[in-house]
């Protein structure tokens, strides 16, 4: 997308999708292999050009309106003793991605950015990736910069690393940027290269249905930087074991198996986690190219237990979710999705089996829980676009 610096006043709209995860959790800041889809719900950011160097959020599912200088926005960071508590927390997003935009050098002049969303907010979908993307993409195109969309990811990333504080890997910017309808993304997240992988089952007609536990997660909490700091640990017994050993991604099963020994209990559990779910990623895409449903469902329960019990990143309702669903008939697979600790389980289900599996997993979780689960079937969708007259 390209195009020349609009005038102040005059508008576009961009939006970038949420996502949800097939499978491949907690490998992308190892070097290793994720296969997400886009889904069809969305953040919308319609930018209004300012030429006074000020940025003006507003929400519609949050706050008021709030006023920034793009030119003390660093005074803002994480990394500073200002604070970013000093924004609203969707705020902080957004000026994260407007600092990251200047500091990778592209020159921006102000605009007001109305947003709004149907991405549910700390269910695992990765509504911060949309947020960041639609407004890095409004604000680089309202100041008429051309821009590369794995660039884009990569300084969405930065601006959530850096400037959030969240040591966030690419997955969820890189496929709020590339997602295809229809398809899911083999990601490589070493070479930052992807295969799109058609999401369809010949043998059956086949639906992707989230169920939302609504227990909120907050990875940007201790535990998900805390899960990286295991990965580093093991990387560097491992490296000390074999050489040109860089990430977690760089060793088999086989080749774990012999070289953890000795490693702390605890690192060796995390590492295995991730060393497994980098194969089962690699063979639940085989399975999708082949249309394997049954292979590819269970590698994804193969992947809860593993998160379950070796990564240590679900809850108990998530639990109770993929348990509740295994034994509906016309369910073929069942894990959770996204960072952990809450958030959603994403459920493999034959298309008619869907009103029985809603109506059954909500009451039966309900009843053990007193949540009402929110459940819903989703489409593999598009990566952020210019949506400019489309809506509104
Ligand atoms: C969050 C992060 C991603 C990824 C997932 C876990 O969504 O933002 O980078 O690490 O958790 O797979």
């Amino acid at each position: 997308m390209a195009g020349a610096t609009l005038s102040a006043g005059a508008a576009l709209t961009i939006r970038a999708p949420g996502r949800v995860n097939l499978i491949g959790e907690h490998t992308d800041y190892n070097d290793g292999f994720v296969m997400p889809i886009a889904i069809d719900r969305y953040t919308e950011v319609r930018a209004v050009a300012r030429n006074d160097g000020r940025l003006v959020l507003s929400s519609d599912g949050f706050s008021s309106a709030d006023e920034y200088s793009l030119s003390d926005l660093h005074a803002l960071s994480n990394r500073s003793s200002g604070g970013a508590a000093a924004a609203e927390e969707w705020a902080r997003y957004v000026c994260a991605v407007a600092w990251a935009l200047q500091d990778a050098g592209y020159a921006l002049t102000g605009a007001d950015l109305q947003i709004r969303s149907d991405v549910p907010v700390g269910a695992g979908l990765s509504s911060s990736a949309a947020l960041e993307v639609s407004c890095a993409a409004a604000l680089l195109r309202s100041a008429g910069h051309e821009y590369d969309l794995t660039a884009l990811a990569r300084l969405c990333q930065r601006a959530e690393n850096e400037y959030v504080g969240m040591r966030c890997g690419i997955m969820d910017q890189y496929i709020a940027c590339h997602g295809r309808a229809q398809h899911a993304l083999l990601i490589d997240c070493r070479t930052l290269e992807h295969r799109q992988v058609p999401v369809r089952f010949p043998d059956a007609e086949l639906r992707i249905v989230v169920c939302n536990s609504m227990v909120k997660h907050s990875h940007a909490g201790g535990e998900y930087n805390q899960r990286r700091a295991q990965c580093e640990a093991g990387v560097k017994f491992l490296s000390a074991r074999r050489v040109g050993l860089r990430a977690l991604r760089d060793v088999s099963v086989a080749e774990f198996a012999a070289l953890s020994a000795g490693m702390d209990a605890l690192v060796l559990r995390r590492c295995r986690h991730v060393v497994t779910e980098n194969e089962r990623t690699l063979a639940a895409a085989q399975a999708l190219e082949q249309g394997d449903a049954r292979r590819f469902g269970d590698l994804m329960y193969a992947s809860h237990q593993s998160m379950r019990d070796d990564y240590e990143i679900s809850c108990a309702e998530l639990d109770l979710l993929v348990e509740l669903a295994r034994p509906i008939d016309g369910v073929l697979g069942a894990r959770m999705t996204g960072g952990g600790f809450g958030g959603c389980t994403v459920n493999l289900v034959r298309a008619d089996a869907v009103p029985r599996f809603e109506s059954s997993v909500a009451e039966a979780y309900r009843a053990a829980t007193g949540k009402q689960p929110q459940i819903f079937v989703c489409q593999p969708s598009d990566g952020v676009a210019d949506v400019t007259g489309a809506g509104r």
